[in-house]
């Protein structure tokens, strides 16, 4: 414990990786405007966040929503210290992403059989083979690469993964050079405790600076997943702005913890992220109404509804 109250055991600091615009979007039924999409990721710069997933390359016919990734990468304003990655699948999705001069790249593997091949259409061991040449022209080309264990610890098809059958996916792709492993709660049916042994079953092998985690919020418990996760010495999450998102290969999935309750938890925490909260709700409540969705996340409904008691009262 530190003199101020908070807990010495917790990092000073997170890194939020921000993916709203890749897995906050993929799922959208109605086609988002390109340009809507390259005005999101100009706003989530302007609120501070420094790492922003932006796109897919991916097979337009398998997502048909991340079809315009070069168009999306080609019009944003590159601002200096922010990344702005993508998802690639195999060589052709890296060839089209190193096209549109990505900082970073993430290939995407799961730890279910059944969900590797509804999502990319192979075996884990496939897909391991397949992100190999992918990882080292990347590595050629100086661009660093992510990679993302889905199913952690659940998976639609097949239920509970055991955190072994997690750890061997994030070692391999860990050994083969993937700088960053973000285990990723596809279905959001993990909960602390869950959380907290996946950790300790990944960090055998990947040093725990190395993790990051991804909790979608299917079932509630995201922000609980983060806090877990931060107790275990995680400092690097994925959060989607207002909670958008799901992955179109999970049925009922729904979007990743909301990058506002991600950062009003760390703030309560005394965990530097670099993110102006008032910004960032400006930026949610402004793509939730452009996508016509109601706002997942819950700060900044709270935030909202305050803003909006307190320009009553000041009106009276
Ligand atoms: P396939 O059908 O086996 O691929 O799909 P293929 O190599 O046989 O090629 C078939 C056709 O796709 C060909 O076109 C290729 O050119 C084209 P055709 O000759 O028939 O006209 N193609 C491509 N086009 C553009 N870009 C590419 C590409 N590759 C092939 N990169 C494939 C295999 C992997 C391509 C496909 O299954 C796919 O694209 N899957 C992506 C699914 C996806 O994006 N899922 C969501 C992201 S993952 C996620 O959300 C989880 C995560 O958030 C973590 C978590 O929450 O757990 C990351
Ligand atoms: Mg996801």
């Amino acid at each position: 414990m530190r003199e101020d109250g908070t807990s010495a055991a917790l990092p000073a600091s997170v890194r939020i990786v921000e993916v709203g615009p890749r897995d906050g979007l993929q799922n959208e039924a109605a086609l988002v405007a390109t340009a809507d999409k390259i005005a999101l990721i100009e706003r989530l710069a302007n609120a501070g966040l420094a790492h922003i997933e932006a796109a897919a390359f991916v097979s337009p016919r398998w997502v048909p929503q991340m079809a315009d990734g070069a168009q999306v990468l080609g019009g944003i304003e590159r601002r200096k210290g922010v990344t702005y990655s993508a998802l690639v699948p195999n060589a052709q999705g890296l060839d089209a992403a190193l096209g549109a001069r990505v900082s970073e790249v993430a290939v995407f593997a799961a730890a279910s059989e059944s969900f590797s091949r509804k999502n990319i259409n192979c075996s884990i061991d496939e897909s391991l083979m397949r992100f190999e040449p992918v990882i080292e022209h990347a590595r050629q080309a100086g661009i660093p690469v992510r990679g993302y264990v889905s199913c952690v610890p659940g998976c639609p098809f097949e239920g509970e993964i055991a955190p072994e059958a997690v750890a061997s996916v994030a070692a391999q792709l860990y050994r083969m050079g993937c700088h960053e492993i973000s285990l990723g709660d596809t279905i959001g049916t993990g909960t602390p405790l869950k959380t907290q042994r996946l950790i300790a079953a990944c960090a055998h092998d990947v040093p725990l600076e190395r993790l990051a985690g991804h909790f979608h919020d299917t079932w509630g418990m995201a922000a609980s997943n983060v806090y877990a996760a931060l107790e275990s010495g995680v400092s690097v999450f994925d959060a989607s702005v207002g909670g958008l998102g799901g992955c179109p290969y999970s049925p009922g999935a729904s979007g990743n913890v909301a990058t506002e309750d991600l950062v009003w938890l760390c703030e309560g925490l005394g965990i530097e992220t670099g993110v102006d909260l008032a910004a960032l709700v400006e930026t949610g409540t402004w793509i939730c109404a452009a996508l016509g969705r109601p706002n997942a996340s819950r700060t900044s409904r709270a935030w909202q509804a305050r803003a909006a008691r307190l320009a009553a009262e000041s009106a009276l």
